[in-house]
């Protein structure tokens, strides 16, 4: 099984330091990880250290894995393809980066296919990227990251531009994954009662380095929110026994 830990982890662009000594606690496949913190904190500057876009020092340990250097695939927060191609084409060019050649079988077309319907965008796949919504938009990008069948999935807030539907389908979808191929999904998301919901682990990012990782109720408390999130929260059960986070006021 994949494994992956952080330690002492840093980055920056130039010669400004933005993470430093980020370490983590081990993350295991089947496992999805909500990475949280506030605007500005430095969690996609961590995800592009990770997938090896920028350089630093620290280690990320990877054990496990069968893929080697594509055993990591990280989903920009922006849309990352030319405006010219269809969604189809995207994505089927998404899997072609891992491969030498271009010729195209079978089985992949299948995988573009099976992606394309898992997200409910079929039925864009001949159009151009230029034309689609933002929400659209987001979607191919969670399907250009998918079809490589990565071990490690670096999500930089998928579903930030998506309605309510939309998040707890690709949420949940992303799970299943985790669980089916047992890779490790890390997840920004803003969202923290989502993150409560659909994450296994959560790693906390504020002021470039990380004050806490591990299992989400012993990560996400009261004291967290108020000394990262400067707000005042209750954390409450509900009728069916979940947590659910209700911020009273900002401190
Ligand atoms: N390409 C870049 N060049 C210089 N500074 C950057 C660049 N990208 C991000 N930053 C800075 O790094 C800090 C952290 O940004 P980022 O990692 O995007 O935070 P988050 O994803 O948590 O909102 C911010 O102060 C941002 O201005
Ligand atoms: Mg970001």
């Amino acid at each position: 099984m994949v494994t992956l830990q952080l330690e002492n982890l840093g980055a920056g662009y130039g010669q400004r330091e933005i993470i430093r000594e980020v370490s983590t606690a081990m993350f295991f496949g089947g496992q999805v990880v909500a990475v949280v913190g506030p605007n500005a904190a430095g969690k996609s500057t961590l995800f592009k250290r990770m997938a090896g876009l920028i350089d630093g020092p620290g280690q990320v340990i990877l054990q496990g894995s069968k893929k080697g250097p594509a055993a990591i695939s990280y989903m920009p927060q922006g849309l990352n393809a030319s405006a010219r191609l269809t969604v189809y084409e995207s994505v089927l060019l998404a899997r072609k980066q891992l491969t030498s050649g271009w010729a195209v079988d079978d089985d992949e077309l299948k995988r573009v296919d099976e992606i394309l319907a898992a997200l409910g965008i079929s039925s864009l796949s001949f159009r151009n990227l230029g034309e689609l919504s933002g929400g659209q938009q987001q979607l191919v990008s969670i399907a250009q990251t998918l079809v490589r069948e990565p071990e490690i999935l670096l999500m930089d807030e998928p579903t930030s531009a998506l309605d309510m539907h939309r998040q707890v389908q690709v949420l949940s979808f992303m799970r299943t994954l985790a669980r089916q191929q047992e890779a490790i999904v890390f997840i920004a998301i803003h969202d923290l009662n989502q993150a409560l919901r659909f994450a296994d682990q959560v790693l906390v990012i504020a002021d470039g380095t990380s004050p806490g990782s591990g299992p989400c109720y012993e990560v996400i408390t009261e004291h967290m929110l108020r000394s990262v999130y400067k707000v005042q929260a209750r954390i409450e059960q509900c009728s069916r026994g979940t947590y659910h986070i209700l911020i009273d006021d900002v401190v």
